[in-house]
């Protein structure tokens, strides 16, 4: 094992052979994770935080050496404090631009991959509702091509009220919001919500109008209606993005800042709600990549608080953005038994309009599952299963 020390960014090198890259470890950060049991404590695999009440941030390495027998690195401090990392343990958290790439891609998240209407027959997927419930290896599977593509479609569920509990129970547990644990599509009289009546049900993202927006959103079809009508409509939303970036780079700076008003006002089975948050369209997070849309015309309250010229350069915006969603759209029509999931962060989907009658009421099931709890799972499962350390 070669070490060495780049003075000037205070970095320590560690290469396992001439031809490999140096590892690279930030000196202060070695000390901050020191692995004694002055500094960690290995149950409740965290760091000790009496450190940081004397941080001393001018600390500075006094020897460097390799231990042959534990291979570990063993630093003295100039402060007298000693520390050792193992091998294994440094190579899992280097630096260097190729490894914090594959912790991103392998750990983190992986990398969302965008889809074009065209393409939708390319992406999708189909599965099976008793070997999701039974195997964790295809629950793996629903899990990561939910990050991936946005979308998964599970086929032959019963027609039973529990379906969506025991697939969200499969993943953790369930996201309440203000309509319960679940809601019913149905065409209903006085319908609490827009998206109860037989009316075509435009693009749009559930509930834009929470900070905690849910992640995951599962459909189960219970009846489907007869009529021509009642088809699903969806979109990847960050394709649509990355078209408008694109071909109208001035549109898609003014739905990523111009912050908007979202709203539900009303009440469902007795729960009085006044659920507002104000966020744009598209938002980018640190890195410039897509964290969250948010789209629903009837749920963009008429408050719109900027500033008055910010208003029709943001319809022009958004008139573009709606246009393309449309056009990108893919549309299918799901059966009694599929259960429609798909990332409400990223996609924008509806329905076609639908006639009901006395002998065929079409009937969906509504669930959330949070992508917290999503991404904990994805983890666990790819854990066990030998992915990754
Ligand atoms: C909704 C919704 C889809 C459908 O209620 O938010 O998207 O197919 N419903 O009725
Ligand atoms: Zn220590
Ligand atoms: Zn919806």
């Amino acid at each position: 094992m070669q070490l060495s020390r780049d003075l000037q960014q205070e970095l320590v090198l560690l290469r396992a052979s001439f031809e490999q890259p140096a590892m690279q470890f930030p000196e202060i950060w070695l000390r901050d994770n020191c692995q004694c049991s002055k500094c960690y404590m290995q149950q409740t695999r965290s760091r000790l935080p009496h450190g940081w009440n004397y941080l001393d941030t001018a600390v500075q390495v006094q020897q460097l050496s390799w231990c042959m027998a534990q291979q570990a690195l063993h630093i003295e401090w100039n402060d007298g404090h000693q520390s050792s990392y193992t091998y294994s343990w440094l190579k899992e958290r280097d630096f260097s631009p190729a490894n914090r790439a594959r912790y991103l891609r392998d750990f983190y998240r992986p990398e969302p991959r965008h889809w074009s209407g065209k393409q939708f027959t390319l992406i999708q997927r189909e599965f099976w509702y008793q070997e999701l419930l039974s195997s964790d290896k295809v629950l793996l599977e629903w899990l990561h091509h939910l990050v991936v593509y946005g979308v998964a479609l599970i086929k032959q569920a019963p027609l039973e009220a529990d379906v969506l509990r025991k697939l969200c129970n499969r993943v953790g547990f369930m996201r309440r919001t203000t309509y319960g644990d679940e809601w019913s599509v149905r065409a209903q009289p006085g319908a609490s919500n827009y998206a109860y009546l037989a009316a075509p049900l435009p693009l749009h993202t559930d509930m834009p109008y929470f900070e905690y927006k849910p992640g995951v959103t599962l459909l189960h079809t219970l009846e489907q209606s007869d009529s021509p009508g009642g088809w699903n409509l969806l979109s990847d939303a960050f394709h649509v993005a990355d078209l408008l970036r694109q071909r109208h780079p001035r549109a898609f700076q003014v739905l990523c800042e111009t912050p908007v008003d979202w709203a539900d006002i009303g009440s469902d089975k007795e729960l009085s709600f006044h659920n507002i948050w104000r966020e744009p369209v598209i938002n980018l997070d640190a890195n410039g990549r897509y964290k969250r849309i948010n789209h629903s015309i009837p749920q963009r309250d008429s408050h719109f608080s900027v500033a008055a010229g910010q208003v029709r350069p943001w319809y022009e915006a958004m008139a573009l953005f709606i246009q393309l969603a449309n056009v990108e759209a893919c549309t299918f029509k799901t059966t009694p038994g599929d259960v429609l999931t798909f990332d409400n962060l990223r996609m924008v989907h509806g329905r076609t309009g639908y006639d009901d009658t006395d002998r065929n009421v079409r009937h969906i099931v509504g669930a959330f599952v949070d992508w917290d709890i999503a991404f904990s799972r994805w983890r666990v499962l790819r854990h066990a299963q030998g992915y990754c350390k």
